[in-house]
């Protein structure tokens, strides 16, 4: 397997000096084996309350005094403007939202949408949904239509709330969206110049005359809070659906793998609110805390993300492996111009973690980086590496306290340590998804044995540490993204001049795996050049950025099963010069 990052024998296994009495955790064997998710609830977040378990008012409304007046968001924009709000300035703009929204006739179990950059509108306006009881579901700013309508139709979304540099992508596909009653648009810069249709809203006007006080509605803990949309082998993007009591694990989490001590730390989670990342661990594990997050608009830098560490005093950092890959890449003399004492904790999450970036962590700040892996479908993270175990590099890690991790055979029955098999997890956790929306079967197929399986193969070794081996499945992990083949193969043969397409992940040293699509071209068409960079720009504007082929290889002809069915596999095995396997099942 392409993915294997096993390498025990090369890098050592690291034992880190923690003081005793500094770190959330002080006993990984103890704390699992005493752990138990209802108690954390009920002990660190005062669980259930008055009105029940509202992520948006555990986030926000709630704390002791002197949290409600401590800085919640910094904030820094591409342009380098800063902003900052305390959680009691959040929780006000947050129930004069909600007042919006509840005014707008949003009702509770009505799926909202936020389609907005990194900008502090984002936590507004998404938290006040949560407030009046809405399925939130956030958009990757870098989505094209395509992208944003599969997840409106399918979510049956009632409201969007945007800007006006997003707003074309949108309105371009909202005639085949019915069910969108209102468009709210943020206009931070007064830069939007038409008069507003009837359906739209100026989210600053609006707010201007919102009232500040909103009673958030009881919550039951089963009630669902967010949808994030997900990429699997087959079909579009699919929503993982998660409920209000996924809190009390993303703030376990949050306490012990990422060691937020809220009084002293300054966090920077560097995923988008888009992604599962930055939404459980840019906002709700932390908040829920009362911890002080850093969030920066812009994209990724070398130098931009060393000064934010330097000017903000960063303290715990969460990442990516390929944002790690890129930073080695710039080179340890840029990092040295930089002040990075501040730093105390560094975790990863999305793909395998290099054991070489790992090492580097320590090299270049002091602190080795922390494998974590979960997954959107599990809400927060399951099997990890915390500061009081020592880490082998490569290995992902051991199962958090209260999840029970197995790996099992082909008939879902558990393997014994030191084999290969599928990584399974007990749905324990109050932060595992409730449901593909709409698709009741194929949420269920992923239950098997009161496993639910992940789609990931793994293995466990004698002290109990996972190693991750690869995907199950077709699903490609670019750069920490997960993209479905389907999805790519049905945008290509949207082009005019695509017949046949195929997709599969290449291996690339820095993303992981890239995107490769194998086309056959309609009659009247030739391969070239530029045919091929129009085809990646087709797919790069109507899907997203990191969803386009970057590579594309012409073929006459696509191998496929007798019932006509592209082998992807089969195109796999070619492109990486590995024997083809069963090829019985091909057309002649
Ligand atoms: C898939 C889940 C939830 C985090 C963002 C991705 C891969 C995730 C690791 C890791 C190796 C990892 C798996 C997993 N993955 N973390 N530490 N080591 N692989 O969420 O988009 O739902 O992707 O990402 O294949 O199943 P996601």
């Amino acid at each position: 397997m392409p993915n294997s990052t096993e390498q025990t024998s090369q890098y050592p296994t690291i034992h880190k000096s923690v003081a005793p009495g500094t770190a959330n955790m002080q006993d990984y064997d103890l704390l699992y084996n005493n752990f138990n998710w209802a108690s954390f609830g009920e002990s660190t977040l005062n669980l259930p309350r008055a009105n029940g378990v509202n992520k948006a008012s555990i986030c926000l409304d709630d704390h002791p005094p002197a949290v409600m007046q401590r800085t919640a968001l910094l904030w820094q924009a591409t342009n380098g403007d800063k902003e900052t709000y305390t959680f009691e300035e959040l929780k006000r703009k947050t129930n004069q939202f909600a007042n919006v929204l509840k005014d707008l006739g949003v009702q509770k179990g009505d799926r909202v949408f936020v389609y907005l950059e990194r900008i502090p509108e984002i936590f507004i306006t998404l938290f006040g949904a949560l407030k009046v009881g809405a399925v939130v579901g956030p958009l990757f700013s870098a989505f094209g239509p395509e992208a944003i309508k599969d997840r409106l139709e399918d979510s049956g979304a009632v409201l969007v709330i945007t800007s006006p540099d997003l707003k074309d992508r949108l309105d371009s596909v909202l005639p085949e969206l019915p069910a969108i009653r209102h468009v709210i648009l943020v206009d931070r810069q007064q830069e939007y110049g038409h008069p507003l249709k009837t359906h739209e809203v100026r989210y600053e006007t609006a707010m201007q005359n919102a009232s500040e006080a909103f009673e958030v509605p009881y919550t039951d803990p089963d009630d669902y809070s967010i949808i994030h949309y997900t990429s699997g082998t087959t079909g579009k993007p699919k929503g993982a659906v998660h409920r209000h009591a996924a809190v009390i694990a993303q703030a376990a989490t949050a306490k012990y793998i990422l060691d937020l001590q809220p009084e002293k730390d300054i966090y920077w989670c560097t995923a988008d609110p888009g992604w599962v990342t930055g939404t459980s661990y840019g906002m709700f594990g932390p908040w829920a805390l009362g911890a002080t997050l850093l969030v920066y608009e812009g994209p990724f830098n070398a130098e931009s993300w060393y000064q934010l560490i330097q000017d903000y005093k960063v303290t715990v950092w969460y990442t990516a492996p390929t944002a790690i890959r890129m930073l080695m890449k710039a080179g340890e003399d840029v990092a040295a111009q930089y002040n990075f004492s501040s730093l105390r904790h560094l975790c990863s999450v999305g793909e395998p973690l290099n054991p070489e970036a790992v090492v580097w962590g320590q090299k270049v700040f002091g602190h080795v980086f922390h494998d974590t892996w979960w997954q959107t479908e599990t809400g927060a993270m399951h099997i990890c590496n915390y500061p009081c175990m020592p880490v082998k590099p490569g290995s992902m890690g051991k199962p958090f306290p209260g999840v029970v991790a197995g790996i099992l055979d082909d008939a879902f029955n558990p393997l014994p340590a030191g084999e290969e098999g599928h990584l399974a997890i007990r749905p324990d956790a109050p932060s595992i998804f409730r449901s593909y929306w709409g698709k009741e079967e194929m949420y269920n197929s992923k239950f098997k044995n009161s496993w639910y399986i992940t789609g990931d193969r793994a293995r466990m070794d004698a002290d109990g540490y996972y190693w991750f081996i690869g995907r199950a499945d077709d699903v490609i992990n670019t750069a920490g993204h997960l993209v479905g083949p389907f999805e790519v193969e049905s945008a290509l043969i949207e082009h005019p001049a695509v017949a046949e397409a195929g997709v599969i992940g290449k291996p690339d040293a820095e993303r992981l795996e890239i995107v490769k699509a194998f086309i056959s071209l309609k009659k009247g068409f030739e391969p070239s050049p530029q045919l091929e960079q129009e085809i990646k720009n087709f797919v790069r504007t109507r899907l997203a950025a990191h969803a386009y082929p970057r590579e594309i290889e012409f073929l006459s002809g696509l191998p496929k099963t007798r019932s006509g069915k592209i082998m992807r596999r089969l195109l796999k095995a070619r492109e990486l010069g590995l024997p083809e396997g069963d090829t019985s099942t091909l057309e002649d």
